[in-house]
């Protein structure tokens, strides 16, 4: 079968190392992670960081997520502390993102992180993110591969769907398996969630064995999973709808739904971390299918069900 997208590489020694030159010569590339795929640029570059805000239509105070391989890279960058060794050792590399204090002295593009005296900082747990990085002598300034506002990808073919040519190189990791971006925790003043993911609040309380919060007030600091409209399919989503008709698509969860051409289910088993796996990719295919609105029925509001909840309030706005 003839390949349609030539920019989508399969994962091998040798794609790997193309990938790390044109990181290197500061051009941006798709990276799989286990959250959603990444549009990858040297962060100490001012060209790269530039480029993943032209590409992905981002606002400039709109700070990127930067990736290393370990915590001795990240020690360069970045204030560590006590209640962050502890989230590290207990979940990284995993889908958990640390906003920190910044180093004066650190290389980071003042863009990448939208000229703030912060940074987040991730350690990815894919096995060719990690692969990556530890190929590079630079971290990885790295948002989800998507034009701002819309759906995160979870192939390498969303990717290649989102940017065609635009990015001339996409990994192949196969499909993200969480679906749903990373958790972000704010440790540098009071302890805060600012973005629910897979690691919840619950997981982050046993581990610290204190009090935190999840932040309200999104004026005090600006983040992507903050924006009014965020992680929107382009079609109006409808939340919590209680009858089902064969108008529009419905968006369903566990076994008491029937099939349908219209009626779309997450997870029939009812399994919470499958349902994550499923919704970016359900609404692309619904969004494809030409609905005009998709409605959604109630998810359970616990573990990742949190997360899952939090993105469709943002995409129904
Ligand atoms: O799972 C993920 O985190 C994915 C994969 C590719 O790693 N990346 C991702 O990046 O979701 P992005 O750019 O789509 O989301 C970045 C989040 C936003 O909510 C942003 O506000 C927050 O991180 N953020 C980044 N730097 C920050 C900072 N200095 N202060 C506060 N929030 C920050
Ligand atoms: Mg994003």
């Amino acid at each position: 079968m003839k390949n349609i997208y030539p920019n989508i590489y399969q994962n091998s020694p040798r794609n790997l190392n193309k990938a790390k030159n044109f990181l290197k010569k500061n051009k941006i590339i798709g990276v799989p992670t286990e959250t959603v795929y990444g549009l990858a640029g040297n962060a100490y570059s001012y060209k790269a960081v530039k480029e993943i805000y032209n590409i992905k239509k981002r606002p400039k105070k709109n700070p990127l997520i930067i990736h290393y391989e370990n915590i001795e890279k990240v020690k360069k960058d970045a204030v560590i502390n006590k209640d962050f060794l502890k989230l590290y050792k207990k979940f990284c590399p995993g889908p958990l993102t640390f906003i920190l204090k910044k180093r004066k002295n650190s290389k980071i593009c003042p863009a990448a992180s939208a000229k703030l005296n912060t940074i987040a900082v991730r350690f990815p747990g894919h096995k060719i993110a990690k692969k990556l990085l530890k190929k590079l002598n630079f971290p990885l300034a790295m948002p989800s591969a998507n034009i701002s506002s819309s759906l995160s990808p979870i192939s390498a073919l969303d990717v290649a769907d989102e940017f065609g040519k635009k990015v001339g190189l996409i990994i192949d990791g196969g499909k993200s398996n969480i679906g749903l971006e990373s958790t972000v925790i704010n440790l540098v003043k009071n302890i805060e969630v600012a973005r629910p993911g897979a690691i919840t609040k619950k997981d982050i309380i046993k581990v610290l064995g204190k009090k935190i919060h999840t932040i309200k007030n999104y004026k005090k600091i600006y983040s992507p999973g903050m924006l009014k409209k965020h992680y929107s399919p382009g079609i109006p989503v409808i939340l919590n709808c209680k009858i089902i008709s064969n108008k529009d698509a419905f968006i369903v969860f566990g076994k008491k739904y029937k099939k349908g051409h219209n009626i779309f289910n997450l997870s029939y088993k009812g399994d919470l971390n499958q349902a994550a796996r499923n919704l970016y990719s359900t609404m692309r295919k619904i969004k494809k299918l030409n609905f005009k609105k998709i409605r959604v029925v109630k998810i359970p509001n616990k573990n990742i069900g949190i997360a899952i909840n939090d993105r469709l309030k943002r995409a129904s706005r």
